[in-house]
């Protein structure tokens, strides 16, 4: 009886081992679609088993990324620990790279392989994608069903909005305009999620050019308006008519 108790935990708790996959990532109308690193088209997308359907699922641990066994964005079974810049120079090269813009928001389709691909997906920006680069939160909307990265959902797919920041500057990549986006749950089996690459477009955008310098300085501007020092100089500019 007791074994059997055991037995049954034991099957499930294999059978949960669970995960979610980036298909999607679609920022302003008319550009590419991103996917996720290493997120691959072969895998099948109909069963729950961790052979084949969850071999491209991305862990995304702490206690890893502390301990340097992977990087900002974790590992699959397939790939091992991916290396982020690689995937970045990939998906430049692949040119399969959605564009954003300040203020704007992303459709983010997750195929939940099984119960603990669930959500809530907490997502990131990380502008620089080197050592340097600052991960900020972002606000997620229409998010994954679930609680604690767990629901009764299993191979079907869900589209999350995620809204990038009103002032960003993506510097990644060869091109330096490229930001990446983390997105993952947080089931115990896990984190699940993964990371893909978002090209920044318009005001900010565009990375060394000298364009973008300039919408940079105006966009410094905006934002110094808006705290104290900006106000002395709106008053200032008031004043002697500048
Ligand atoms: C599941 O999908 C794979 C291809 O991804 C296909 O070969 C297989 O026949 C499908 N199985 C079922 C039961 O639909
Ligand atoms: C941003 O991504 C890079 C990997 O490309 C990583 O080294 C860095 O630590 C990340 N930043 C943060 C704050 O996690």
């Amino acid at each position: 009886m007791r074994s059997s108790i055991v037995a049954a935990v034991f099957s499930f708790a294999v059978a949960v081992s669970g995960h979610g996959v980036l298909l999607a990532i679609d920022g302003e109308p008319g550009s590419k679609t991103s996917v996720g690193f290493e997120v691959d088209d072969n895998v099948a997308r109909n069963c729950t088993g961790i052979s084949p359907c969850q071999q491209d699922t991305t862990i995304i641990r702490e206690a890893e990324i502390a301990a340097k066994t992977v990087g900002f964005c974790g590992r699959t079974q397939l790939a091992g620990p991916l290396d982020t810049q690689k995937e970045v120079e990939e998906a430049i090269k692949g040119d399969s790279i959605t564009e954003v813009k300040g203020g704007t928001s992303l459709a983010i389709k997750i195929h939940q392989v099984n119960a603990d691909g669930a959500g809530p997906y907490d997502c990131v920006v990380n502008q620089s994608g080197d050592d340097a680069g600052q991960a900020t939160e972002l606000v997620v909307s229409n998010n994954v069903p679930g609680e604690n990265g767990f629901s009764p959902a299993k191979f079907e797919a869900f589209t999350i909005n995620v809204a990038m920041p009103d002032n960003f500057k993506c510097t990644g990549g060869s091109t330096k305009d490229i930001c990446i986006i983390r997105c993952r749950n947080n089931a115990l089996a896990g984190p699940f999620g993964g990371c893909t690459a978002v090209r920044q477009v318009g005001a900010g955008g565009g990375g060394g050019d000298n364009k973008a310098a300039g919408n940079n300085k105006k966009d410094d501007k905006k934002n110094n308006n808006k705290n104290a020092r900006g106000f002395t100089l709106k008053w200032a500019r008031r004043a002697l008519g500048f």
